[in-house]
């Protein structure tokens, strides 16, 4: 069964939004009346491209669990959505096994060993802000490759050749380009030729229907599937990749390749509540962010103060200025930095934090700096969330960076690299691509992995799985998860409706908040501005791009795939 297709359910609003008691709710539109997404009894995979999760819910109908359907479907979507699934790129997976261990896997790219701390530096100190973002010097040590054959090794069932069998058909028989995808396709081929200097099947124009093949990614996939990770970081498929990147004055070699390991980190593991929350450990600030932002918003009342209220949206605005003050100072790669993790999620740490907080005025984010402790672009990177009949539950979240990462296309081999070196902080105070200001903590070294925002979460309660969640979107990923575990955990929204619920987002610098525009009700905003909030619904066009399921209390799941994009679920 497949829904893009969510059952409408034509029940009065008072039933979903019972528990909405104040008056200062936000509006309804048509659109956001209650949906539920697609329930199944066994397994499922909500991705963003209906074959991506078609694939992988295939995979475990065919007897493989959660790791053989992530393998699949990480592969599926570096063929059919290009725009952030990857090769050339790296991600992070939060698990729990039908045992009920956790655990994480860190499969992000790292800086190559030639980097240095100033590469992005003229002359006089300036920062050249293109060169982390475009080109070869934008692109740091792929892992993908490495993360799903670790993730395989330790809790994989089935052969990779059989998991990569339905994706190799697909990038050689091709799929349908839905609009959203011929409308990307053309508007970046001029840049992918600019970039490159050359054409290729990306440089092309396209209309919604046509069949798209990718004939050199399936013979990668191919090797990678006979020759295993030795393919991409030891043998062919690595010294082609290096070859392309060398004629473009990169300083990637061999030898950063042979040095890549993903490794197994222990998850950020915290509670809300009665909920126990299993999120992204740094380098990923996206656990760490998110168990501040939960923990210092416990002590309010928030479902008395109504979804997206005034209240409820002051409260989380100031948690959000604080935690991402932090992030900038404290977090790192935890290899080349030492991060307080216990002290910036304690209970006392993040009620002190709150103290200076009023309902009456807004706390300018210049007052605000890290605690002492005793361009936006839109969705690029891409999470999906699966889980298998024998009770294992996954969160991934991958990402190229940008779209199409840095725009360079290794032609030969069929994929996009990334442009992940932007996430370092390349001089202090320069906001990156998602204006955020990195400290320290985050600033190039050779091997060292820049600082993330990707928060691939898994969420227990009554110790039972119960919600797998995840989305694009750079510094608004934190946020985006917060509102998702809020909207069903303290709203009582179905999953689908609280994946597609209207966003806002506050990240400490800009001190503006951002809505998604035409979707909170005015007053409500006028009611901020006057508190001396900044309000800014123009910048951000869509909040995240979630997905995400959830089990519900017969034992079923629902899942939650994001009306934003062609993000859809599939399961039995
Ligand atoms: O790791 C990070 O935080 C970013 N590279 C994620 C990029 C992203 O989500 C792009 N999508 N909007």
């Amino acid at each position: 069964m497949n829904t893009k297709q969510i059952v409408f359910i034509a029940l009065p609003f008072f039933i979903f939004f019972g528990n909405c008691k104040q008056k200062e709710t936000a509006q309804i539109s048509e659109e956001n009346k209650p949906q539920i997404g697609l329930i199944t009894k066994n397994a499922m995979v909500v991705s963003a491209r209906e074959e991506a999760s078609k694939i992988g819910s295939d995979i475990m109908k065919n007897g493989g669990n959660a790791f053989d359907a992530m393998v699949a479907t990480e592969m599926a979507l570096a063929v059919c959505y290009p725009y952030a699934g990857n090769l050339g790129g790296g991600g992070f997976m939060v698990y729990r096994t039908q045992y009920g261990e956790i655990g994480a896997l860190d499969y992000r790219e790292k800086a190559p060993i030639k980097a240095s701390k100033d590469m992005y530096l003229d002359d006089d100190g300036n920062y050249m802000a293109s060169k982390s973002k475009t080109g070869s010097l934008a692109v740091a040590i792929p892992g993908t490759i490495a993360g799903i054959f670790e993730a395989h090794s330790k809790f994989g069932t089935l052969p990779i050749e059989e998991i990569l069998t339905p994706v190799i058909k697909l990038a050689k028989e091709g799929f349908i380009l839905t609009e959203d995808q011929a409308i990307r396709f053309n508007k970046y081929g001029p840049i992918f030729k600019e970039v490159n200097g050359e054409s290729s099947i990306y440089t092309e124009t396209y209309n919604t229907g046509d069949l798209f093949k990718n004939e050199a990614l399936a013979a990668t996939l191919t090797e990678i599937s006979e020759k295993g990770r030795a393919a991409f970081y030891h043998g062919n498929v690595g010294e082609k990749l290096v070859n392309f990147l060398k004629k473009r004055d990169a300083i990637i070699y061999m030898k950063d390749l042979n040095a890549y390991e993903a490794e197994w980190r222990e998850p950020i593991i915290f509670n809300y509540k009665d909920l126990k929350v299993i999120s992204m450990s740094p380098p990923s600030s996206g656990g760490i962010c998110l168990a501040q932002i939960l923990k210092a918003i416990e002590p309010y009342p928030i479902a008395d103060y109504g979804h997206n209220s005034t209240k409820a949206i002051q409260v989380i605005t100031e948690a959000e200025r604080r935690a991402y003050a932090d992030r900038s100072h404290f977090l790192g790669d935890p290899d080349y930095v030492e991060i307080p993790i216990d002290s910036l999620i304690s209970k006392n740490y993040l009620k002190a934090r709150m103290d200076n907080f009023s309902f009456e005025k807004a706390t300018p984010s210049t007052t605000i700096s890290h605690g002492s402790l005793l361009g936006y672009e839109s969705m690029e990177t891409t999470h999906y969330s699966i889980v298998d009949q024998f009770g294992n539950a996954i969160a991934v979240t991958t990402t190229l960076n940008a779209a199409f990462g840095s725009k360079l296309y290794v032609k030969e081999l069929g994929f996009f690299l990334n442009n992940e070196m932007d996430d370092f902080s390349a001089k202090p105070g320069e906001p990156n691509m998602f204006g955020l200001i990195g400290g320290e903590a985050n600033a190039i070294e050779p091997q060292k992995r820049m600082l993330s925002s990707m928060t691939p979460t898994l969420v227990e309660r009554d110790g039972k799985f119960w919600m797998s969640v995840g989305t694009p979107g750079g510094s608004t990923i934190i946020t985006s998860v917060l509102q998702t575990i809020l909207n069903v955990y303290e709203y009582d929204m179905s999953m689908q409706d609280a994946v597609n619920a209207p966003r806002f987002h506050h990240q400490w610098l800009p001190d503006i908040i951002q809505f998604e525009p035409e979707s909170f009700d005015k007053k409500i905003l006028t009611e901020l501005e006057k508190y001396g909030y900044f309000i800014d619904e123009n910048s951000a066009p869509i909040i995240g791009k979630v997905d995400a399921i959830l089990a519900l209390p017969d034992g079923t799941y629902e899942g939650g795939a994001d009306k934003r994009g062609d993000d859809t679920a599939v399961g039995f």
